[in-house]
């Protein structure tokens, strides 16, 4: 027998893709899928479940297949997901009542509105640690029971199962026998109770979900069922699972309070591990919980961007640039010195600390001399502040967490050294830039090894962890608080 293998399986938005480690974090080989977006409405966002599921189940075999390791070292699957996506099937025949709602789906908007309407949230806040938003799964699956004929009946008669991706996938990789979610998936879902870590009949009944169709929550590390022999030849027992930003917190090595970790894809999400003790958020940030193991909870504060590298996006779809991203940073790095050019790419409302749903983007600071370059300088820097605005929010709500300070990052925007430096640069925050990207993958995989018993403890698995490059911010202080003051002034014209 060779050294213990890890298989991670890492659903996400846009694609699926599972990767094998070896025990000591290295990645041996990986297959990915893409995953079809549907937008049924304005401001709707579907994905088909059963595409979902084939995916998970065709790059776990590809993966296996196209590696030269005996099979027989796997010992465990970790199972990582986009958070807040639901699916809602039936028992019995395992087919979705409706396509997944994912994340994105704005369709719940007016249900929140009604229920802040109503002075619901500090209640929900209390419980859930969330705010009232259609971004979270609990309005979501109401929805589903409410417009699906039937189905609100089929419910409550227990002939339905709901879940968010984690849960729909391992039920049917276990043979429709696990029925089960992680507490990290749990608490995005407006209906856990992140202190009592149960289910909340409060919030079940507020947004009228009945608890029969809902998962049992297991920890992070625990048993999920197996595997069944027809997908990889032979059973493979499921021992981690969760969310995927959790999950690239536990990859990031975020295991002790003060971590902070940022992964700009797309959009931005910044978490920062606030320990065992459940923080309360003064700032409009979310409080969820970063993992539960061995029946041990951590909480983590959490902030969103929307907009990151989809504001790159632009720069080349909407204003031309050529060369994609490495194009935009190319003509960036080539800006004037102190240009004062502020670009806000509130494209669809501004996220946390802010919460605007009406914000919309603006350029500041045009003179004669500023062009193309300097928009682009300036919109890889609101990447940064957005960043930035979610640091001011978390030093605010958790002080302590802040003496000694890092920011870890991953994701698109993080192969750029450029941009990294640049989040150095302008928060005075040394960052830590990782070598390896897929931490989401690295961090299901680092669960599902302390489930199956390859790492001792969670201290002991984020050792498997490959370096990551250490960035120091350069410039001084009046430089880097001048050019976030030009950002805090831009703001307020962009808001609603
Ligand atoms: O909360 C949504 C988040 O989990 C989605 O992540 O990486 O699939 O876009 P990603």
């Amino acid at each position: 027998m060779g050294q213990p293998l890890i298989l991670a399986l890492d659903q996400g938005t846009t694609s699926t893709r599972a990767i094998l480690f070896q025990a000591d974090g290295k990645p041996v080989c990986d297959a990915s899928r893409p995953l079809r977006q549907s937008y049924p409405r304005d401001g709707w966002v579907e994905h088909d479940a059963d595409e979902i599921y084939a995916a998970c189940v065709g790059v776990l075999r590809d993966t296996v297949e196209k590696c030269d390791r005996d099979s027989a070292d796997i010992i465990a699957l970790g199972i990582t997901n986009q958070r807040e996506t639901v699916v809602v099937w039936d028992k019995a025949t395992g087919r979705p009542i409706h396509p997944a709602i994912v994340w994105q789906d704005r369709r719940t908007a007016e249900v929140c509105d009604r229920l802040r309407d109503e002075s619901h949230e500090p209640a929900v806040t209390a419980a859930t640690g969330l705010l009232l938003d259609p971004y979270f799964s609990g309005t979501k699956i109401a929805w589903i029971l409410d417009k699906v004929p039937g189905a609100r009946r089929r419910a409550e008669a227990g002939e339905l199962l709901c879940g968010t991706i984690d849960s729909w996938v391992i039920w049917r990789l276990t043979g429709k026998e696990a029925h089960v979610t992680d507490a990290t998936n749990a608490s995005r879902t407006l209906l856990f109770d992140i202190q009592a870590q149960d289910w909340s009949d409060e919030m079940l009944a507020l947004f009228d979900v009945p608890r029969a169709l809902l998962p049992a929550v297991l920890d992070c590390a625990a048993d999920y069922g197996r595997v069944t022999p027809d997908i990889l030849g032979r059973p493979l027992p499921i021992r981690g699972v969760a969310g995927d930003q959790q999950a690239a917190l536990m990859g990031q090595g975020c295991i002790h309070p003060g971590e902070m970790k940022v992964t700009y894809g797309t959009g931005g999400f910044m978490l920062v591990n606030t320990g065992e003790t459940r923080p309360h958020s003064a700032s409009r940030l979310l409080t969820t919980v970063a993992a539960r193991v061995g029946g041990r909870t951590t909480y983590a504060l959490e902030g969103s961007i929307f907009v990151a590298g989809a504001a790159i996006q632009w720069l080349n779809e909407g204003l031309g640039v050529t060369g994609g991203p490495r194009g935009a940073e190319a003509l960036a790095r080539t800006a004037r010195g102190d240009h004062g050019v502020v670009v806000v790419p509130a494209f669809t409302g501004l996220g946390a600390p802010w919460w605007d749903a009406e914000a919309r983007g603006a350029v500041f600071g045009l003179t004669r001399d500023a062009g193309l370059a300097e928009i682009a300088q300036a919109t890889f820097d609101s990447c940064v502040f957005q960043g930035r605005d979610l640091i001011e929010a978390m030093r605010a709500d958790a002080p302590s967490a802040f003496e000694d300070a890092a920011l870890r990052i991953d994701g698109g925007m993080a192969k750029s050294a450029w941009f990294s430096q640049r989040l150095a640069d302008l928060t005075g925050l040394p960052v830590h830039r990782a070598s390896y990207q897929e931490t989401t993958a690295l961090g299901a995989a680092l669960f599902a090894g302390v489930g199956a018993g390859v790492y001792g403890s969670v201290e002991d698995a984020v050792k498997a962890r490959p370096e990551a490059e250490v960035l120091t911010p350069a410039f001084d202080t009046v430089t880097r608080e001048a050019a976030y003051a030009r950002w805090l002034d831009a703001l307020p014209r962009v808001r609603s």
